[in-house]
């Protein structure tokens, strides 16, 4: 069996740089701030740290439009910054991952400004032009963001494609040099020590060579709905071609945002890890987002993962991130929503793959309600009030009770959730039971262990009776987990009569003995148990 890597152990931690912490008090966040934070989150317990873009960036999708790929955006700090930031989390064991988004850049970023300049300039084709078709767009994709995926340029009397805004022009995948370009900045960012990359929708860089309009559909919800504009075959061989970049360097990962629509795709996903050597190191499945709280839900979730797993591919997991509403207010259940957003935690960080963890998910954070004039989101600004947008997800890293949570000492560039008094770091730290300890506990439970990092899982219970339970094996350790989703106490018997002993639990102590698990459980009950041993 090959040995097992520190992206497929550890445990990764998304920073929004904009809202994690700030030090100059111009209101947003920074990467002196992030380096201020180093010893918190290496008290957590993380391996390594993933920075949403950090780029130079006009901010019109708030960094996911980069103008300079080889330079750090001013309002985040500078490349020393940046060399120091790697240099410290290194000391702490910590790694860095950048966000590399490369379906398309910001329409200030120098190669549009030449692709733009006329239809026979040398980077003409690293975007994508096309000739109007009966004077209009020269077909019916549609921008993720709303409206015709395709902006008229009147300079050269051609359409430029961009599949989110029209300040975000599609690089065109197709073309050698272009892709050349990105390797290229992809190793001066390897050179300076980053330990890897999320690829932004990278199910998206490629188009239909042909450029055939999208199947007409009346479902909105419907993948068939971007059947030429996303997932073309030819993305794999170009991944591949990414994927030796990053095998020139030893122990760098990627990660794929495979973005699809609710319900999720995990065979789009995996197909992404190529054979599990060749492809992505990981993928994002983000059916858990789309699900329902519901034990056989979240069961079917890791079944289907797993399933389309290439054999020798490894899987993750991903409760919230900066585009979807936060977990614990996805989960819903009102009085409860603490209790459930606990039971994720446990199921986030035993079950086998690698566990990301948003910002403020460890505190149990929820969205923060924000009203329409401070909604800075272009998608909020747009959609208001059918869709508000993702800002409520993005709100400021609560740090202590201090004005703005301790974020920053100017004003914040989003609100501060009013819950801060309570629902921040140092208070958490002083509270033997706070979520935040129940993440920490985990967190080095899962790094002690190997059947908890990179033991195979064996379920148990699969849904039924609104309860999840599984074995993780690795040779003679062997925990067992059990996830009671229901808000009434039950019980279960999964026999294996032996000595086991309580590791963890939202209910139980850490002393507690048992010789079998027959167990009554407490509503929302999570317990993980280590056999001490067998009875003769
Ligand atoms: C996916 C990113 O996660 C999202 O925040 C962004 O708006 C789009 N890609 C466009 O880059």
């Amino acid at each position: 069996m090959a040995e097992t890597l520190w992206w497929q152990k550890g445990v990764i931690y998304q920073i929004y740089p904009r809202s994690f912490k700030d030090s100059n008090g111009d209101g947003i966040g920074d990467i002196k701030g992030i380096i201020d934070k180093l010893d918190y989150l290496s008290w957590l317990g993380i391996d390594a740290i993933w920075l949403s873009p950090i780029n130079v960036s006009p901010m019109y999708d708030f960094g996911y439009d980069i103008s300079d790929y080889y330079n750090i955006d001013p309002g985040y700090g500078t490349l020393e910054d940046f060399d120091e930031l790697i240099e410290k989390a290194h000391s702490y064991k910590i790694k860095i991952i950048m966000d590399l988004v490369i379906n398309h850049t910001s329409h200030l970023h120098k190669w549009f400004n030449e692709s733009r300049s006329s239809r026979d300039n040398n980077k003409r084709n690293w975007y994508i032009w096309r000739d109007p078709v009966k004077g209009k767009a020269p077909n019916n994709w549609r921008s993720a963001f709303g409206g015709s995926a395709w902006e008229w340029d009147p300079k050269t009397e051609q359409y430029y494609l961009h599949s989110f805004l029209k300040e975000q022009p599609d690089l065109n995948w197709r073309n050698p040099d272009m892709r050349q370009s990105i390797y290229k900045m992809m190793r001066f960012w390897l050179d300076r020590g980053v330990s890897g990359f999320r690829l932004d929708v990278v199910n998206w860089f490629v188009k239909d060579e042909k450029f055939r309009n999208n199947p007409f559909t009346l479902k909105p919800l419907d993948p068939e709905k971007h059947k030429y504009s996303r997932n073309r075959p030819e993305i794999h061989e170009y991944i591949k071609e990414l994927r030796k970049v990053i095998d020139e360097y030893d122990e760098r990962m990627t990660v794929g945002e495979v973005f699809s629509l609710p319900p999720g795709d995990p065979e789009l996903s995996a197909s992404f890890l190529g054979d599990g050597n060749n492809e992505l190191h990981l993928a994002f499945d983000f059916s858990i987002m789309y699900r329902l709280w519901s034990a056989k839900q979240f069961y079917n979730y890791i079944k289907k993962w797993y399933k389309a797993i290439p054999e020798n591919g490894w899987s993750c997991h991903v409760l919230s991130n900066h585009d979807q509403p936060r977990g614990r207010s996805r989960f819903m259940g009102g009085i409860d929503s603490e209790k459930r957003a606990r039971l994720a935690a446990v199921f986030l960080l035993t079950v086998k793959g690698t566990p990301f963890l948003y910002y403020g998910e460890e505190l149990g954070m929820k969205n923060t309600q924000i009203s329409r004039r401070k909604i800075v989101d272009p998608l909020g600004k747009k959609y208001w009030p059918i869709y508000r947008g993702r800002d409520s997800a993005r709100t400021p890293m609560l740090w202590n009770s201090r004005e703005y949570g301790g974020f920053t000492k100017g004003r914040p560039w989003l609100p501060v959730d009013s819950g801060y008094k309570r629902l921040n770091v140092r208070y958490q730290m002083n509270d033997r039971y706070s979520i935040l300890n129940l993440y920490r506990e985990l967190i080095a439970l899962r790094k002690k262990f190997k059947a908890l990092n990179e033991g195979e899982l064996i379920p148990k219970i699969n849904g039924f009776n609104n309860i999840i339970a599984y074995f993780r094996q690795y040779e003679d350790e062997m925990f067992f987990v059990v996830l009671n989703f229901s808000s009434k106490e039950k019980k279960i018997n999964a026999g294996e009569r032996a000595q086991w002993k309580v590791m963890l639990s939202t209910h139980r102590t850490n002393r507690e003995y048992l010789t079998s698990l027959s167990m009554n459980l407490a509503p929302y009950e999570a317990t993980v148990i280590m056999k001490i041993c067998e009875f003769k």
